[in-house]
């Protein structure tokens, strides 16, 4: 099987606390702390765009494995705020990394991308033996928000992580690596309007000189999809488990989705993980949708949560709805 060799992060400087939001809109601490976990988020700069975040989490993966911008093959980039429509992130990502000729393209599974995007290398690195592929997923969901939308303006934040995949061992023994034993997604598009950024494809129609309006920015049905995110992230554990005929007595880590502590809790408490085996850094970032566990994966490695030879299980959970569950093996 592929292996994950090299991870690599970018949070952005600049931190947006609760006590920032409360001057914004009518909230407080205590509502997003008791409701959420989270306390602070990270913004990016005026003058940052996704692509950049894409490319410092690119390169400290590389660092961590050891390998040259040269050695990559493929790279896949997952985002739900990407620079643009059009340029590819991807292709912007490349000239930044300084590479050209290589297969790059984007790929938006919301919340989920990063595990769909992962599949995608798997699958690459199976059918190539010689593909080294860059696995991105980088967001600056902070200008995707409403500010004056307190139910979601309050939730979200930019960041970004990138992992490594080949069929080869690694090059650097200190870098993280890791086997992936099985992935599974799965879709429902019946409950796809319950999370939804409605303008600014071709479903709503615009024209030079009309105002932006909320359309353009992140709605949610936050209590439903609060169940139906539970619901689904604890039946894709149950089921990856089974069918790798292993329980969580196997697994050294849960990673949820870190979208809201509650959520993550409840994931917890249903599957009957033990509160030091369940992932949470939620109260440090928000919800930076598709780069939120490669910013979990990184925190739990420098926390030594994953050890040499324990399986970590990840499960992700959004808009789409999409959900996954990852079982990794670390070497
Ligand atoms: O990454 C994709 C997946 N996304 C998620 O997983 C998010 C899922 N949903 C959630 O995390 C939660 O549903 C929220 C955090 C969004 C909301 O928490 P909740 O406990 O479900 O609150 P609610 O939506 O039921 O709202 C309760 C009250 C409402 O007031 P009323 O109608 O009871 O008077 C809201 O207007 O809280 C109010 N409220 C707020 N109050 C202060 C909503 N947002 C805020 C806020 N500050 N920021």
């Amino acid at each position: 099987m592929p292996y994950i060799n090299g991870l690599g992060v970018y949070a952005p400087e600049k931190i947006i606390d609760n006590a920032y939001l409360e001057k914004l809109v009518e909230t407080s601490d205590e509502w997003i702390t008791s409701r959420t976990g989270i306390k602070r988020r990270r913004m990016a700069a005026d003058d940052e765009i996704t692509s950049d975040l894409a490319c410092k989490a690119s390169l400290a993966a590389l660092k961590d494995c050891g390998r040259s911008v040269n050695d990559i093959t493929h790279v896949f980039v997952s985002s739900a705020s990407p620079d643009a429509l059009c340029p590819v992130t991807a292709c912007v990502l490349i000239r930044k990394l300084g590479i050209k000729g290589v297969m790059a393209f984007d790929c938006n599974a919301a919340c989920s991308g990063f595990i769909n995007a992962l599949q995608l290398a798997n699958y690459t690195a199976m059918a190539d033996p010689n593909a080294v592929i860059l696995v991105v997923a980088a967001e600056i969901m902070t200008r995707k928000l409403d500010w004056t939308d307190r139910t979601t303006c309050v939730l979200f934040g930019d960041g970004a992580g990138a992992v490594i995949v080949s069929r080869n061992l690694p090059q650097n023994p200190q870098g993280f690596c890791a086997e992936i034993d099985d992935i599974l997604i799965d879709t429902d598009g019946e409950f796809s309007e319950l999370i939804s950024i409605h303008a600014g494809g071709s479903r709503q129609r615009y024209s030079v000189g009309d105002p932006v309006d909320r359309n353009y920015f992140i709605s949610m049905n936050g209590r439903e999809v609060f169940k139906q995110a539970v619901r689904s992230m604890v039946e894709a554990a149950r089921s990856i488990l089974e069918r790798n005929r292993l329980s969580l007595e196997d697994i050294s880590l849960v990673i949820p989705h870190q979208a809201n502590d509650r959520i993550i809790q409840a994931v917890g408490d249903r599957l009957d993980v033990p509160v030091d085996k369940l992932f949470s850094n939620v109260s440090e970032y928000g919800n930076t949708s598709s780069a939120s566990v490669t910013l979990a994966l990184h925190d739990a490695r420098n926390a030594d949560l994953m050890p040499k030879g324990g399986r970590v299980l990840l499960t992700t959970f959004g808009g789409g709805f999409i959900w996954t569950a990852a079982l990794l093996n670390i070497l």
